[in-house]
């Protein structure tokens, strides 16, 4: 077969956003594929614009991909890809009425979120912040006994809410840690799967045993604003608060109030409502660690997570039905 021969036999994607060397040479050996080469964040109208023609649509939890989306770009689009185990951006009822599939990544990245998940609870508990700071800034009067106190996470309560993949490998973790694991899930989990954490019906329960509290939920539009004031106000006194998960699952204006009067000891943020628009409340506090949503980003896990998409598409063209197929 002649280059192109090959090439108009190939289907067209279009990639949303720039990926690790590793995938974007094998989505071009595999695909027509057409890049978004600066990488730059576009919305609805020019990805549609974009993206016209494609069967194939590349995309990760910065873009959002409405009915509106899905609808211009069908009949030609078969699948949409994203980079990511999140898919609260996607409008799954539309794709699924217009049959395009809709692949995701999980399982490929719990390790690496419930490494940053640690690191948000160390660094809150233990003051990350002001400790780097007060060294790089030239501002450390040396060691003394009183300086940066925080708190340990030996024989701590730590409240997972959200007991999947990646809230089962933060409890793994953090048994090593010493810390005793609660959880609120939908559903209660089978004695293998739990390896003795202690299930609340509700989140009410799981915060007024969390002297730590962790959000692993999986983020969806229904669980917007959900660690509201009541719930935090029902955690211990001096808690400490972590969310790798969707910013908007967390109500920013009672964190904050709980920061500001010691209620909430110090929170670690790898995620927020409206990324990447931080609320400047959060810059401008001490106990707080802040992180750029980098749950997933490591070399490894992000090559995985490409060839995951990858291997997805080449099982549907077979006509088989992969693990990683949302519709
Ligand atoms: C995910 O995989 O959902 C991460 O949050 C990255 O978007």
């Amino acid at each position: 077969m002649t280059a192109q021969n090959h090439n108009q036999s190939l289907e067209n994607a279009y990639v949303c956003r720039r990926m690790p060397a590793e995938i974007e040479a094998a989505l071009k050996e595999r695909f027509v594929v057409k890049l978004n080469e600066s990488d730059e964040l576009t919305d609805s109208a020019t990805i549609i614009e974009r993206a016209k023609g494609v069967s194939v649509l590349l995309v990760t939890a910065t873009e959002r991909i409405d009915g509106n989306v899905l609808r211009a770009l069908s009949p030609t689009l078969k699948t949409v890809a994203t980079l990511s185990v999140g898919y609260d951006h996607i409008d799954l009822a539309t794709a699924r009425e217009l049959g395009i599939e809709v692949l995701h990544t999980p399982d490929v990245l719990s390790d690496a979120c419930a490494e940053v998940a640690l690191m948000l609870l160390l660094n809150a508990a233990r003051r990350g912040y002001e400790a780097d700071r007060m060294v790089r800034s030239g501002q450390w009067p040396g060691w003394a006994p009183t300086q940066l106190l925080g708190k340990g996470l030996v024989g701590k309560r730590l409240g997972i809410f959200g007991m999947g993949r990646i809230g089962r490998a933060i409890a793994t973790r953090s048994r090593a840690f010493g810390m005793q694991i609660h959880y609120h899930n939908r559903s209660q989990l089978g004695p293998e799967d739990a390896e003795g954490a202690i299930y609340h019906a509700t989140l009410e329960s799981l915060c007024r045993h969390s002297e730590m509290l962790l959000v692993a939920a999986p983020g969806s539009p229904q669980l917007k604003g959900t660690l509201d004031q009541a719930h935090i106000r029902a955690l211990p006194p001096g808690a400490v608060v972590a969310n790798i998960s969707r910013g908007d699952i967390v109500d920013d204006d009672a964190l904050i109030e709980a920061l500001n009067n010691g209620h909430v000891f110090a929170a670690g943020l790898d995620v927020f409502a409206n990324e990447p628009n931080v609320d400047p409340r959060y810059r401008a506090l001490d106990n707080v660690f802040l992180s750029p949503h980098i749950g997933s980003a490591t070399e490894e896990t992000r090559n995985a997570m490409g060839w995951l998409l990858i291997d997805g598409i080449a099982a549907l063209r077979r006509g088989e039905r992969p693990a990683n197929l949302l519709s």
